[in-house]
């Protein structure tokens, strides 16, 4: 017997899955289950389905091989016989009923995500660590088909403005997957570090790798000073690699490399300064170099292109992904103009622009990558100056390079920095860490990777981006993900016909009780107020409150006190300031509880930002 909503609401799964139909009772995991695959092609995720049960549950479930049979309390992972074409790779079904749980799909990684809506039909206990004793194991039963919209379904981490360690990079990966994202995009390097081994360039790790230690807000950091000392850094080993490479693998998260040329060039150019058409020697920077400093690589130095040979072969072993990303982005051409050598070489080959001499380089670069047996993919910018024939563009400005590259048939991953990525941040500025803009959950929500005029043939799918100047430590970087990932996530294997807002909100709000669980530290910036200051018609600033969702109760005080439940609320209408107020401080309730933090705002604060 199917139910429709009050058990309905019992699911909560996220990314939500295609179609769900929830029927009465449940399956209880004991000691006694047994975790059966039909065929060793499905071993990976049985085991691993057996190592995450037996963490929190305590029990000893062991996976095995056999042929289905009629038992009861046992959950069987199969590979289809006869391939489902809805499915697809990536799909699965979910049948759970009191006797059996029982995941088909046509491929692992079917199987593997199948596993993820399983774990998510379990109490959150089943992310703990360790044992939690007395919890009834029960998962509703259901019958859930379920499958991608989208087949790139990306997160992007930048290792250089801040280095993460192996196990930090893989407990990223592995909680990403929970949540069926399928690609991990490490941009690798950039200004502040170069993060990879290459072997017969020793100095990227020996140099490239390091810099001056500074601690406080980005932006406010000093320069190198003479004779310091660059101790702040690190770099990930060729064996490092390899392993996080199996890590995803094993979770089906395919790893794209990112080495950021000709831009964003400082850490290499540090290390090799015959690289840049100044041939000055720089220190790795500790934020962004000021425009003075040549970041960029000499096009027409031969130089260059052996150590790009060098790098990018490297590179095409190391990593099985197909694409190459070699980023592109924020070149400051200015500097080749500059150069007698490049200007030589673009009256050579007829180049007229700037912007031609980077298709230059781009489209010489793509002939290495494909030499090698891959894809290049890039920031928008290599559409600038005619893109090269066979690349991928990454939509990172905006949405009409996207357009543009689908137009011109090039394939496309959207991730517009309007609603993707994840370095904004979050809620109320006067009480988030800093960061560039902001990008609430309800806007990543609203990330549409299908915008008008594209043509959605050529839209592989879309990325998070998490930039990291602003993220010195793994706890923010956990933080700056969570919740806004969940986001995307639903908005990139969603349906087109995704659920409402409201009810991603609830969902949302369960997930939090896995994360916290799994020990991930994640933003509750939903639950904090916005204040407004907005000009009334008497011209005086009158004071709005807002949160990000519905249902919470906002209180306030102008009195310098700390406000509670029992302290005015505020009901929508803008507030006259009483006179001699300094400041107005605001908390949120929901059921009587606090549920968000308090924000203090300074009312000379407000006045400054105050709309009209
Ligand atoms: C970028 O954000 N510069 C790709």
């Amino acid at each position: 017997m199917a139910y429709s909503k009050p058990i309905d609401s019992a699911i909560h799964i996220i990314p939500e899955p295609v179609s769900v139909k929830v029927n009465e009772g449940h399956f209880r995991l004991s000691s006694s289950t047994r975790i059966i695959s039909t065929s060793s092609k499905e071993n990976g995720v049985a085991n691993m389905m057996q190592r995450m049960l037996n963490i929190s549950t305590g029990y000893h479930l062991r996976s095995e091989k056999h042929e289905t049979g009629k038992e009861n309390n046992i959950i069987i992972l199969k590979l289809n016989q006869f391939p489902d074409t809805i499915l697809g790779d990536e799909g699965y079904t979910l049948n759970i009923t009191q006797h059996h749980v029982v995941i088909a799909a046509n491929k692992p990684h079917g199987l593997f995500y199948g596993m993820q809506s399983f774990m998510q039909l379990l109490p959150p206990s089943i992310e703990s660590k360790a044992v939690v004793p007395k919890v009834i194991w029960e998962a509703p039963c259901v019958d859930i088909t379920d499958y991608p919209r989208f087949k790139w379904r990306g997160l992007m981490l930048d290792v250089s403005r801040h280095f993460f360690t192996v196990k930090e990079v893989e407990e990223y990966i592995n909680e990403m997957a929970k949540y069926k994202f399928n690609v991990f995009h490490w941009h690798l390097t950039d200004d502040q570090g170069w993060r990879i081994q290459i072997k017969g360039l020793p100095r990227l790790t020996e140099i490239g790798a390091w810099r001056v230690p500074r601690t406080g807000r980005w932006g406010t950091f000093k320069a190198p000073q003479p004779g310091e000392k660059a101790t702040d850094g690190g770099y990930y080993t060729q064996e490092d690699i390899k392993k996080i490479v199996a890590y995803a693998k094993k979770r089906f998260v395919t790893i794209l490399p990112e080495i950021d040329v000709p831009a964003h060039g400082l850490a290499l150019i540090a290390s090799y300064p015959n690289l840049s058409g100044t041939q000055k020697q720089y220190p790795v920077w500790p934020q962004y170099p000021p425009d003075t400093i040549d970041n960029v690589l000499d096009v027409a130095n031969d130089s260059v292109w052996i150590v790009l040979n060098k790098i990018f072969t490297q590179i095409a072993e190391l990593f099985p992904c197909k694409y190459i990303h070699v980023g592109g982005d924020e070149a400051n051409r200015s500097f080749w103009m500059k150069n007698p050598d490049d200007l030589a070489l673009m009256k050579k080959e007829g180049i007229t622009s700037p912007a031609g001499l980077q298709s230059y380089f781009e489209k010489k670069l793509e002939k290495i990558i494909v030499s090698k047996g891959k894809r290049m993919m890039g920031w928008d910018e290599i559409l600038e100056g005619g893109i090269a024939p066979e690349a991928t563009v990454m939509s990172w400005r905006g949405e009409e390079g996207g357009i543009e590259a689908t137009r011109m048939g090039h394939h496309v991953i959207m991730s517009p920095y309007g609603s993707t990525y994840l370095s904004q941040i979050q809620g109320n500025s006067l009480i988030e860490p800093p960061g560039p803009g902001m990008i609430t959950l309800q806007k990543c929500y609203d990330t549409n990777i299908l915008p008008e005029g594209v043509n959605p043939d050529f839209i592989l799918g879309g990325e998070g981006c998490l930039w990291t100047e602003y993220i010195p430590n793994n706890r923010h970087l956990e933080y700056m993900t969570w919740p806004r990932a969940l986001a995307l996530s639903e908005v990139f294997w969603g349906t087109k016909d995704k659920s409402t807002w409201s009810d991603f909100l609830r969902r949302v709000q369960v997930q939090f009780k896995y994360l916290k669980t799994a020990q991930i530290k994640y933003a509750t910036s939903i639950y904090d107020p916005f204040i407004e200051g907005v000009k009334g018609d008497d011209d005086s600033m009158k004071i709005k409150l807002s949160a990000q969702i519905p249902g919470l109760d906002i209180y306030y005080r102008f009195d310098e006190t700390n406000p509670d439940n029992f302290s005015p609320e505020y009901h929508n209408k803008p507030l006259s300031v009483p006179n001699g107020a300094t400041a107005i401080k605001v908390i949120t309730y929901r059921g009587g509880k606090p549920i968000g933090h308090q924000v203090n705002g300074p009312l000379s604060w407000l006045e400054k930002r105050m709309r009209k």
